[in-house]
């Protein structure tokens, strides 16, 4: 048996052997992923819950855009994108609630930005920060092509206006599933991406989402360890060349 069908084997629930576990509050991760240091803020536009193509439409409209005019996206659908990927929707006592959904409500998925041509921002690589809805500046520079590269030369990601990065954060999954977490990080990237991918559709761009990479260039382009956190999926985004 090959280690994938091993772990789909062994991270099974099954009726026998399920306990419920106590979790332990006390060591519970954070689910916000801090910067230490000076770092540049990037102000966003506040995301508007209204306009866009009706969702009907999107959802009948969006299809995977490799080819990009190189045109410059306005910050204001950056913004919108980055909302339907990550943005908090609902704040109560205990929770703060996401665009998309996510296992136990542990969101263990960073969201990364490389910024290659959008309107009023260096080009870059930027961590969305979720609580404040704004981007932080990691480093300044152009990096659509090492992306690129690190993704089996996908030019798309060169060309874009801009990339999402989605990186795992593990611990925050398994503080509560274990190696059962495994599954439920890509599916909360799936949830992503495809909220994302239905924003830009809904604004006029075009996106493609992009799961061929070399993970640890990957990493390396976002600055991650590749352990703790390691990168899972991307996609790219830009105004389609017709
Ligand atoms: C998990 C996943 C990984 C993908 N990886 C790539 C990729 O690396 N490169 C690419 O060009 N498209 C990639 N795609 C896009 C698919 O090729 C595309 O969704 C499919 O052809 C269906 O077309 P549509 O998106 O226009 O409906 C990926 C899609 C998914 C869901």
């Amino acid at each position: 048996m090959s280690f994938g069908d091993e772990f789909q084997r062994l991270s099974k629930y099954l009726r026998e052997s399920l306990k419920g576990k106590g979790l332990d509050w006390g060591n519970k991760p954070s689910l916000y992923k801090k910067y230490s240091g000076a770092k540049e803020t990037a102000e966003l536009p506040g995301a508007e819950c209204e306009g866009g193509k009706p969702l009907y439409q999107t959802i009948q409209q969006r299809r995977s855009v490799r080819n990009y005019q190189d045109t410059a996206v306005d910050g204001k659908t950056l913004s919108q994108v980055l909302w339907a990927a990550q943005g908090i929707t609902l704040a109560t006592e205990y929770h703060q609630f996401r665009a998309a959904p996510s296992a136990g409500a542990l969101y263990p998925i960073e969201t990364y930005c490389v910024i290659n041509n959008v309107e009023g921002y260096k080009p870059g690589l930027y961590h969305y920060q979720v609580p404040y809805h704004t981007l932080l500046l990691i480093k300044e520079g152009s990096f659509g092509s090492d992306l690129a590269r690190a993704a089996l030369g996908q030019k798309m990601l060169r060309d874009s206006a801009f990339n999402l990065v989605w990186a795992a954060v593990i611990e925050r999954s398994k503080w509560k599933y274990d190696q059962r977490a495994y599954r439920y990080i890509y599916l909360d990237a799936g949830h992503i991406a495809q909220n994302a991918a239905l924003a830009a559709a809904a604004c006029g761009l075009g996106s493609c989402q992009v799961g061929a990479f070399f993970d640890e260039e990957v990493n390396r382009v976002i600055d991650v360890d590749g352990e703790a956190e390691f990168a899972i999926y991307m996609s790219s985004f830009g105004i389609p060349k017709v």
